[in-house]
């Protein structure tokens, strides 16, 4: 069984790609939107999980930007799951003390959507617990696109010195903007792609591939995950430290 590893082997920042639902449904004789219930479930237990360990940061890929091609039924179900969610969760993330973000774009979700996240973002903002964020209607490449426009604005405005853009400055425009970048990103279900979650961000990020389908991921497989991480060198370019 694996133990929780102490504070200073434990990742400043996971990032999980949560995938699977559908196939958990199918193999269940279910419709997908089963898959997606159940997948909530598991939201909730990692969440707890993770205020209960103690970690930072905590990122989830909730809905991406290319999510929008399903059929309008799945859709429809996935935008129910996460005003649910809200609805059913938000008491418990306040009182843990954590600390809501939601990173992607916001103006093609619904109103009602856009108020309720604006909401858990106002009614957590003074928490300072762990930063749990979740990526919805999130594409890597358009939020990079997007602080690349905003340089560029500055730029020809004649308010920014195009030499003076660094990588720094430009993860300053990024939705992520104030957060520690991934150390860890999880994508379960054994598809091995980071299907445009977190580009930028993931650059030195340690990549754990998971067979287990997201709605299975539980505190024994979070442990695990952050147990072998532990036992990874990381080098950030560098030599490993027997070498150097
Ligand atoms: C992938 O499963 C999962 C998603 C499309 C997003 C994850 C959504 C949830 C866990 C539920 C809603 C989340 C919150 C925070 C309320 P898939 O449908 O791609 O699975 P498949 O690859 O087996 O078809």
């Amino acid at each position: 069984m694996a133990v929780v590893p102490n504070n200073s082997n434990l990742p400043r920042h996971v990032a999980i790609i949560m995938d699977g639902n559908g196939r958990w449904a199918q193999r269940r004789h279910l419709p997908r939107q089963a898959g997606h219930v159940a997948g909530v479930n598991a939201v909730r237990e990692v969440v707890r999980q993770a205020c209960d360990i103690g970690l930072e940061n905590l990122t989830l890929f909730a809905f991406s930007s290319e999510n929008w091609k399903r059929p309008a039924r799945e859709v429809g179900a996935l935008m129910g799951l996460f005003r649910l969610y809200f609805r059913n969760d938000l008491d418990e993330i306040v009182q843990r003390g954590a600390r809501v973000r939601i990173i992607g774009n916001r103006g093609r979700v619904e109103e009602d959507i856009r108020q309720m996240i604006e909401d858990a973002e106002r009614r957590t903002l003074a928490n300072t617990g762990m930063n749990l964020t979740f990526a919805f209607d999130y594409g890597g490449q358009e939020e990079i696109a997007a602080a690349a426009r905003e340089l560029a604005r500055a730029a020809a405005d004649g308010r920014l010195d195009p030499e003076t853009i660094t990588p720094e400055l430009l993860s300053s425009r990024l939705f992520t903007s104030g957060l520690p970048e991934p150390d860890l990103v999880i994508r379960t279900s054994g598809e091995r792609r980071l299907s445009n979650f977190l580009l930028w961000q993931s650059a030195y990020a340690e990549l754990m591939f998971v067979d287990t389908l997201w709605p299975d991921f539980g505190r024994e497989e979070f442990l695990d995950a952050l147990d072998k991480f532990s036992r990874r060198e990381r080098r950030f370019g560098a030599l490993p430290e027997s070498v150097a």
